[in-house]
């Protein structure tokens, strides 16, 4: 059945005013003394480094601090690491499997009056030192905003935000980013550019000032027509929804709606009239697998895709999934905001294709730019739920 998901874009041509439900936050640059940025990271030798002064999360923290004016706090074990990188491998392996809680040496005093913290840590196989769980399992989270972050050679996140969420209960945590650690070690600039970007697209401004937006599909459509009819490069700071605080309002500040609907499960991106259940799945899926590529949520693009799932880039390159969310995890590849256009569905049994284009912000191989790209994407329902195939 070929169904023509019309209502996303109807009027789009005629509208010009637009209206929304709540104000967006405003600008906060300075110092926070609610935020607080913790990490753990060893000196010494280190894959891809050498010997080094200063660990690589600890410089990417002290980016981190730098560009959100939190307070840091460094997280310390009582015994001490080897400095040698092939002993520390072995030490590492024996806390794993031993599943240790390695004693700290400070804790963290005034804890209750920090509303958002991140949480810092290097890669070690597969998974977080083990004394981030020491540390983690110390606190009550409940009511804080957690941010993950790390730095690791290879592995991206791995699965330690599922692992935080696990751990931190009733705290809101978020997808969080990761940076190779010899790009924090050795390319700093590099590194806060994932950093800014990261915070811009997350709105870090109000998470600080703990300003809750709220907004309907209605909002999302009212913007998303709004935006078809202007200049995305329009200065609008006097308005609302500029979520980003960047004074305009594009592809990013519709990126941060969406995700805001995304995740209190109130998707309805198009109108519930005129669409099936699967069709609303796969729009939803599609969605869900861009925010998971500006996230870098590796769990989520995973779970997203087929086994043999393939990527072709603009270039005509293609990638296997592997290599293409391991671009994503280091930094190579870099999404900020999408905006899905006269999205069309076609659903055939448990197949089905999304065709449209795709508008994305993004930073590519060194490349910075928006590009809109023609969606031809294919879909597969596997156990009841719809993945992106070939
Ligand atoms: C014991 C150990 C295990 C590691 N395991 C992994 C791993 O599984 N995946 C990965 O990508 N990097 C791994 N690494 C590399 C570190 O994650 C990376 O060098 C990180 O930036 C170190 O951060 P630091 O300097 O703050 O300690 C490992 C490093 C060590 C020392």
């Amino acid at each position: 059945m070929k169904h023509f998901i019309s209502l996303v874009l109807a009027g789009v041509m005629t509208a010009v005013s637009v209206t929304f439900s709540s104000p967006a936050a405003t600008a906060e640059t300075e110092h926070h003394d609610n935020v607080l940025i913790t990490y753990f990271s060893r000196a010494g030798e280190n894959y891809n480094v050498g010997v080094v002064e200063r660990g690589n999360t600890d410089l990417l923290a002290g980016i981190v601090a730098e560009e959100t004016g939190g307070e840091l706090f460094r997280i310390e074990t009582v015994k001490e690491y080897p400095s040698a990188y092939d002993e520390m491998l072995t030490v590492a392996t024996e806390e794993r499997t031993n599943k240790e809680r390695p004693e700290l040496k400070t804790s963290i005093e005034n804890f209750d009056t920090y509303d958002v913290i991140f949480v810092g840590y290097p890669i070690w196989w597969g998974d977080m030192p083990m004394a981030m769980y020491t540390f983690l399992e110390s606190y009550d989270w409940n009511g804080k905003t957690v941010i993950p972050f790390n730095t690791h050679e290879g592995s991206g996140q791995a699965s330690t935000v599922t692992t935080i969420k696990g751990i931190c209960g009733g705290a809101d945590v978020m997808s969080g980013f990761s940076v190779r650690g010899s790009v924090a070690q050795n390319d700093g600039e590099s590194a806060r550019t994932i950093v800014q970007n990261w915070l811009d697209s997350n709105n870090f401004a109000a998470i600080a000032a703990k300003k809750t937006v709220s907004y309907t599909a209605q909002d999302v459509r009212n913007l998303q027509q709004f935006l078809l009819t202007k200049s995305t490069g329009e200065d609008l700071s006097d308005k609302s929804c500029d979520l980003n605080n960047d004074g305009k309002w594009n592809a990013a500040d519709l990126t941060l709606m969406k995700r805001q609907i995304l995740q209190s499960q109130e998707v309805d991106a198009v109108s519930s009239a005129t669409i099936t259940a699967d069709e609303r799945a796969i729009l939803e899926t599609y969605e869900k697998f861009e925010q998971a590529m500006i996230d870098k949520d590796m769990d989520t693009l995973n779970a997203l895709v087929t086994e043999d799932k393939t990527f072709t880039h603009m270039s005509g390159k293609t990638q296997t999934k592997e290599e293409f969310f391991g671009e994503i995890a280091d930094g190579t590849l870099n999404y900020y905001a999408y905006k899905l256009n006269d999205p069309v569905v076609t659903v055939d049994g448990d197949t089905a294709a999304l065709t449209g284009s795709t508008t994305l912000e993004a930073k590519v191989y060194g490349s910075s730019g928006t590009w809109t790209l023609t969606t031809n994407q294919k879909f597969v329902k596997l156990d009841g739920a719809w993945k992106l195939c070939n």
